[in-house]
């Protein structure tokens, strides 16, 4: 990565100033502890709690974009469905690692705060693991996190791609609906895109992290892929998320909230507030939980993805 390139990053085009200016890779020891082998994989997938899948699968066009199926967990073993991942092109995201695998989060826990500790100001709060097993041939669509992120990676290779922030790259209204959650996290991308854009290749033993929001996304290079992906809040994430959605809000009836990052400090503290209650009133129920499981796991099927 060029300093070039890095400056570009930065202060201007970075939409939400935070700790982490550019995107910056990081050694850790996990991946040598044996996490991402098959038998431990394949005893860890038995283990975790059906709830906490999301299996998905991504199509594409000539241009890049994307469509999405989602998959049931189904009864397959673990043994059986690493497999499926092995020979398929499906993204298998175990969320909450902290509850389905909590030895695994202690190393996390353990190693994390050397990488918090090179941001200076950086206060990390309520973190989260999802353990994202994924095929081969595998990508995943432009998007952003509503949270700040560090990428563990433990076994394959991945390439990442990192966008500015900018209002071209991620337009606040596209924001909204993601915080919404009336969508999923994918915004209008485009192939252009990919010129202004950060571009790491991960290797186990790896830890990626970037600027808050940064849109970004990751292709497989030819191997079976092992990370996870830690998000966290930081006061200035959980503030910027409740004006995105209290804007969410307001937009929907019909008004024209100004762009957060001209909105004060004490004024995005408000704005969250209002989510909060918002939020407790119902309004913006999640359309997530209505996608249709349209395949389950299966290594003798194409893709990997069986039709329900
Ligand atoms: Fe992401």
């Amino acid at each position: 990565m060029s300093d070039a390139l890095i400056d570009s990053l930065t202060v201007s085009r970075t939409r939400y100033q935070g700790a982490i200016r550019e995107p910056r890779v990081f050694a850790h020891d996990i991946a040598s502890r044996g996490w991402a082998e098959d038998a431990r994989l394949a005893a860890l997938l038995d283990a975790y709690p059906a709830e906490l899948f999301d299996i998905n699968l991504y199509d594409y066009d000539a241009e890049g974009q994307v469509s999405l199926r989602t998959g049931a967990r189904g009864r397959a073993s673990g043994a059986e469905l690493l497999s499926a991942i092995k020979q398929g092109r499906l993204w298998v995201n175990l969320r909450e690692v902290e509850r389905g695998a909590p030895e695994l989060w202690a190393e996390v826990e353990r190693a994390a705060p050397t990488i918090f500790a090179a941001f200076p100001g950086l206060k990390p709060r309520k973190l989260s693991g999802q353990l994202i097993l994924s095929s081969p041939q595998a990508k995943v669509p432009y998007h952003f996190d509503a949270a700040g992120v560090v990428l563990w990676h433990l076994r394959g290779r991945k390439r990442l791609w990192v966008y500015p922030g900018d209002e071209a790259h991620l337009p606040e209204t596209a924001m909204e609906q993601v915080v919404m959650r009336q969508t999923t996290e994918e915004i209008p991308y485009s192939r252009a895109f990919d010129a202004d854009a950060v571009v790491v290749d991960l290797e186990p033993g790896q830890a990626l992290t970037w600027p808050l929001y940064a849109p970004h996304r990751v292709e497989n290079l030819g191997e079976f892929n092992v990370s996870l992906s830690m998000d966290f809040q930081t006061w200035g994430s959980r503030w910027r998320n409740g004006a995105l959605f209290t804007h969410g809000v307001m937009r929907a009836r019909g008004l024209t909230p100004v762009p957060t990052d001209r909105v004060s400090t004490p004024g995005l503290a408000a704005r969250w507030a209002a989510s909060v209650a918002l939020r407790r009133a119902g309004v913006a129920k999640s359309r997530l939980a209505d996608f249709e499981r349209s395949f389950e796991p299966d290594a003798t099927a194409p893709d990997g993805a069986k039709a329900l």
